[in-house]
Formats: C-alpha cells, structure tokens, sequence
C-alpha cells in the first residue's frame, strides 16, 4: 500500500497552538509527516533555528510518525530530498488564501508531482499567528492560551531584561569573532 509523506514548512517563530492542531491533524492523515523549519538567512528571528526546533520536538513527541527538521533553499526541493509527496499548509481565514494560493501554484510550477493540501485549525486557533504571539509577549501581554507551555516559557525568558542583556551581549561577541576571522582570512 502506498505510504503517504507530507512535509508541513514554516517559520515556527515560534511556533503556536495553531500550528500544533495542524500538526495533530497532519499526523492523522498521513502516514509521515515531517514540520520543517525553515533557515533563512534574511529575516532577523525571535529565537535561534535551534530553539525553535527543540521547542517543536518537545511538542511533537507524543506523535509517532511526526518528526522535526531544518531546512533552506526551495520547500519543493526538501519535499523531494525527503521523498514527500505532499505539502501540507495550514489556512486560517481568507486573508491567508491570496498568498498560500499563490505559493501553491509555484510550487506546483516548480515540482508538478508535489501536491499542496489546505487544512484549518480549529477555528478557536484560527486569528492566532506568530507575528501577533511575538508582538503581544514583547509588549508584555498575556500569551498562555496562544503557545503550548513551554514555548510560553521561553518567550517568557527572552523578553526578562536581563536574560535579553546577556543574549544581546553573546551575539555582539559572535558578530566581532565573525568579523575578526573575516578580516584575518
Ligand atoms: O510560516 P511561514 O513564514 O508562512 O512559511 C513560509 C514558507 C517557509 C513555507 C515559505 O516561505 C517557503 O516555502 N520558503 C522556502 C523558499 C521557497 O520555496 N520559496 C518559494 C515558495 S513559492
């Protein structure tokens, strides 16, 4: 019998309780599903590609056929390197259907064997997304019944002030070591 891999692709910064009801949905129709992070290299992220997988792995261990990974370049690409044969995106209102359409139909254009499926959270999930998760915990809102708990939990660490200031000072000494190593080679 046919196995069916889905790969559902995103940012994850960070991820949330609507991501998480998709994945429990994915994980019921497919047979795999792999939640891929993406690594891209321009946007300036919340938390580390690290952190974000971790925290879905903690998420996501109860399902047996979910796994977790990182991945850059194009989504059709990935899908094909892990042999899926679906991409699973997740539709929240009809606002998100003019640009997921869109990046359908690419995709489609790029890799016409890969098929693109739509599924919606549960509509009590549906006006939950990072960028609002993200806004709401850096102006000090209540995000509890946004994020599972332990993703609660660290965006509760990165916005202490003093856990900010270490952070801060860690990634300034990473971007002198670049620049130092940049300037001896
Ligand atoms: O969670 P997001 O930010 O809405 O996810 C967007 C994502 C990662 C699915 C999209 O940006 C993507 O697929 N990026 C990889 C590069 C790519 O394939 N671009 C062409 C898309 S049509």
């Amino acid at each position: 019998m046919k196995r069916i891999k889905a790969v559902y692709p995103g940012s994850f910064d960070p991820p949330t309780n609507g991501h998480l009801d998709l994945i429990e949905r994915g994980s019921k129709i497919f047979d795999e599903l792999v939640v891929a992070v993406l690594r891209n290299l321009e946007k300036a992220p919340l938390f580390s590609v690290a952190d974000r997988r971790n925290m879905l792995e903690s998420m996501t261990s109860g399902f047996d056929n979910v796994s977790v990974e990182t991945f850059d370049g194009l989504t059709v690409e990935y899908a094909m390197t892990v042999g899926a044969s679906v991409v699973l995106r997740g539709i929240r209102a009809i606002s998100d259907y003019e640009y997921e359409l869109q990046m359908a139909l690419m995709n489609r254009k790029l890799q016409p064997s890969l098929e693109t499926v739509f599924m919606m959270p549960a509509e009590k999930y549906s006006y939950i997304s990072s960028r609002l998760v993200r806004e709401v915990a850096q102006l000090g809102g209540n995000i509890d019944s946004l994020v599972p708990e332990l993703v609660a939990q660290r965006l509760r660490e990165k916005m202490d002030p003093a856990l900010k200031f270490v952070e801060q000072a860690e990634r300034k000494s990473a971007q002198r070591q670049t620049r130092s190593r940049k300037k001896r080679s």
